[in-house]
């Protein structure tokens, strides 16, 4: 130890984090790996192999100040102000949302659909963008797409079209302050996508559940979690070009009553119910003749 308290060597340093971060994490380990890596500057596998190597104590401090953050429940990626996303990285803070794996499954959906129409150029839409995830995304695996997101809260318009510029993918991202799809009103697209709010407000977790760090505005779905989706559907066939698809993600347990309104704003379109990794239903398809 050094005489501050913090271990001398990164593999102590490791096994002394990993075991108060027992406690309220599911992956002790590899959160201790994540945290010291990012404060020495240097990779996971680098860890690994150097576990006899001496900590400079300020960076040793800096570690420590991670673990106690985690310790508390927040999410490693604040602590990183990173996340990954469909294998690129996103910067990530307290106003959005730490995009979620599940999420992945729309972007699949969506470049199956687009890279087989005939258009190079599909216009895209992402209501309540966050960082920029679903947005950025899709304009850096479609070349030609040009993809507008709305959102409600400044700040996290701010992230994603920071994202959008470190993606190297701003030119053809446009992201517009405002409600669900209003600020589109009258525009048409070939895509539209949205990871609402969609958790029962009774549901949210509290401290020190990792989400109860995430912001309200981006969980909060009301008493059943469709609240949001039950304002944007009305009118949202407007915003479709033909032969279009929506795709909606939501809780597993709203699945059925999300496809039912998905149903009603559709009555031309085909509406089914896609899975996760888990296995477990996640999003509404909807395709419009
Ligand atoms: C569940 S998060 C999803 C963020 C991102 N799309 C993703 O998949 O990681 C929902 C986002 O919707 C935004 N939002 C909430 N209410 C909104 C509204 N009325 N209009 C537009 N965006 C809204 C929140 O601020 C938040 O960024």
């Amino acid at each position: 130890m050094l005489g501050s308290g913090v271990p001398v060597t990164v593999g102590a340093g490791l096994a002394s984090a990993a075991e108060r971060l027992r406690a309220t994490s599911d992956s002790p380990r590899a959160d201790a790996q994540l945290l010291l890596a990012h404060a020495l500057g240097t990779s996971r596998d680098w860890l690994v192999a150097h576990t006899d190597a001496r900590m400079d104590p300020v960076l040793g401090e800096r570690f420590e100040g991670y673990v106690r953050r985690r310790s508390c429940g927040e999410p490693v990626a604040y602590i990183l102000q990173a996340a990954w996303f469909y294998g690129r990285e996103f910067t990530v803070g307290p106003a959005v949302l730490v995009p979620r794996p599940e999420t992945e499954h729309l972007i699949d959906e969506a470049l199956a659909h687009l890279r087989g129409a005939s258009g190079n150029s599909p216009r895209l839409l992402d209501i309540g963008s966050g960082s920029g995830a679903i947005a950025c995304t899709l304009a850096a695996e479609l070349q030609g797409a040009e993809v507008t997101g709305t959102e409600i809260s400044p700040t996290a318009l701010d992230i994603a079209c920071e994202n959008a510029r470190r993606l190297g993918v701003a030119s053809r991202c446009e992201f517009i302050l405002g409600d669900l799809a209003v600020p589109v009103r009258g525009r048409r697209f070939d895509a539209v996508l949205a990871n609402l709010p969609y958790v029962p407000t009774a549901q949210i977790a509290p401290a020190p559940d990792p989400v109860s760090f995430e912001p309200r505005l981006a969980l909060d779905g009301g008493a059943d979690g469709l609240d949001l989706y039950r304002r944007l559907l009305p009118g949202l066939a407007a915003s479709l070009q033909p032969g279009g698809l929506v795709l909606l993600e939501a809780a597993p347990a709203s699945m059925a009553a999300l496809a039912a309104l998905a149903s009603d704003a559709f009555p031309n379109g085909t509406v089914s119910i896609g899975s996760d990794y888990a296995g477990l239903e996640r999003f509404v398809r909807v395709r419009e003749r």
